[in-house]
């Protein structure tokens, strides 16, 4: 085939995104389709694996138009981790997805306990899957009977695309079932969930050719190879070149993480910090993740009653300069809207504005959301260092990297130079096409992301903001108290 096209799949929680992309590294062209997540009661996130697939034939239907989609020869995927997809023995949905971002099973992940975290790289966590499988067994035991098999999310995609169940080594590390370090499942975190090694999927490494297309009526070549592909955070790695020990870079989406390429399996999970599997050999990750990140700046725009968030961040700019140290009356921010992974593993934790006063703005509140998701971060690297891992200049991508305003403010919180990417909304887009053609024929794209601009630390606010920090800090006292 000449000039090959690969067709790069991401599987958010609000939308799902497709890029095909050329050899060049050239984004040819991209589609999007919404979608929504079910919240049937507190706490819970769901979706319909149904739903999933719709929306990726709607996707490729968009693509479709495109000359190059005729010369897609591989397909990389990427998707939103942690989630539960429970088939039965004909692959048969069994239950709605229970999402990444659910916190249902907080009993259950406290009686799986510390035990196996050194080997699964990970305390269990509400979010994470083992724990929503002991639910499930507690309180939807039919449907626990039947399950023959659980997918991650991307997975499902897969399955449809293929016929076949596999996964491959970074989700299934975001399962807490794998041996991290091995890189295999483990068999006594399944038993403790009352499962077994039959009903996980077969594991390959993210480059590799998992399977070919064998869907009819998609408009594409049955012999299109398939690569094992990721999660969206490893995958997003891919996109950014965030593939040697030593780089790293924040995701400000939704949730929020900083995450640091390490050779070997760096976790410490006293500190609430994730060590999983890369979505490339002999690579892993460690990774600080927060709850809540940009969607803690969309809350404050509702809140505060703006029209968008552009409008309060020009107020913002307007009455406290990124330039200058802001006056050290400006309110501070807990930024735990939705509980908080590392370093507090508590999802029913929650946030909190302190030092308000008759002269408050909706631009102090602006600001100190900003800087309260900042001073997570800074909590979260401290915990990725408690590892052992670090990193040095940083890659800022997702929504919130739109904000110039927020890029130098980390800059300033981190003392890293931050960096932001032409097309970043398009990093696990972009990471799971270059997957696709490693599994194509170890192909390597030739170029990466170009940057966009560049942000270094402020000698002139370090101090200021230092002595906030530490105020945030003996905060999360008082918020521990209200919790209970
Ligand atoms: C990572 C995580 C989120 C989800 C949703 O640990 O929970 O980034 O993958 O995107």
């Amino acid at each position: 085939m000449s000039s090959p096209v690969s067709l790069g799949i991401d599987l958010g929680t609000s939308e799902l995104k497709a890029i095909l992309m050329d050899l060049d590294g050239t984004v040819l062209a991209h589609a999007g389709v919404r979608l929504s997540v079910s919240r049937r009661h507190s706490g819970w996130s769901e979706q319909d694996p149904l739903d999933w697939w719709q929306a990726c034939l709607q996707a490729l239907e968009q693509l479709r138009t495109h000359d190059a989609f005729a010369r897609v020869a591989c397909i990389g995927l990427s998707g939103q981790m942690h989630g539960a997809v429970l088939l039965g023995a004909d692959n048969r949905v069994l239950y709605p997805a229970i999402l990444w971002d659910d916190s249902r099973a907080v009993a259950e992940a406290e009686q799986l306990g510390p035990e196996f975290a050194d080997i699964t790289g990970s305390l269990p966590m509400a979010g994470l899957t083992a724990p929503k499988l002991l639910w499930l067994q507690r309180h939807e035991p039919e449907v626990f009977k039947a399950i023959d098999c659980v997918l991650s999310p991307k997975d499902y995609l897969r399955l449809r695309l293929s016929g076949e169940r596999i996964s491959e080594m970074s989700d299934a590390a975001g399962t807490l079932w794998l041996d991290v370090a091995q890189r295999e499942w483990f068999a006594p975190m399944l038993r403790a969930t009352g499962l077994s090694l039959e009903q996980m999927p077969r594991l390959v490494e993210g480059g590799a050719a998992s399977a070919v297309l064998t869907a009819q009526g998609l408009g594409l070549a049955p012999s299109v190879v398939i690569a094992g592909g990721g999660g969206d955070n490893p995958v997003a790695a891919v996109g950014i070149g965030a593939i040697n020990a030593g780089d790293g870079f924040i995701t400000l989406g939704t949730s929020a993480a900083i995450v640091a390429i390490t050779d070997h399996a760096a976790g410490n999970p006293a500190s609430a910090v994730h060590s999983f599997c890369h979505a490339l050999p002999d690579r892993w990750y460690t990774m600080g993740a927060m709850l809540a990140g940009a969607s803690c700046l969309r809350w404050v725009t509702r809140l505060t009653g703006m029209p968008d968030e552009q409008t309060l961040l020009d107020q913002v700019q307007a009455q406290l300069p990124i330039e200058q140290p802001v006056p050290l009356s400006t309110p501070l921010f807990l930024p735990y809207l939705a509980g908080e992974r590392t370093p507090h593993n508590d999802p029913l934790l929650r946030g909190g504005f302190m030092g308000l006063g008759h002269d408050c703005t909706p631009a102090m509140l602006g600001y100190a959301v900003m800087e309260g998701v900042g001073f997570g971060l800074l909590d979260a690297l401290r915990a990725v260092q408690s590892a052992g891992a670090d990193i040095g200049a940083c890659a800022l991508v997702g929504g919130g990297a739109r904000s110039e305003y927020w890029a130098q403010l980390l800059a300033n919180i981190l003392q890293r130079e931050i960096f932001t990417l032409h097309n970043s909304e398009l990093s696990a887009c972009i990471g799971a096409a270059k997957l696709g053609f490693v599994a194509y024929g170890g192909v390597a794209v030739r170029a990466s992301m170009s940057i966009k601009a560049r942000y270094v630390p402020n000698v002139a606010v370090i101090a200021t903001l230092q002595r906030r920090y530490r105020k945030f800090q003996n905060l999360l006292e008082a918020a521990r108290i209200l919790r209970d």
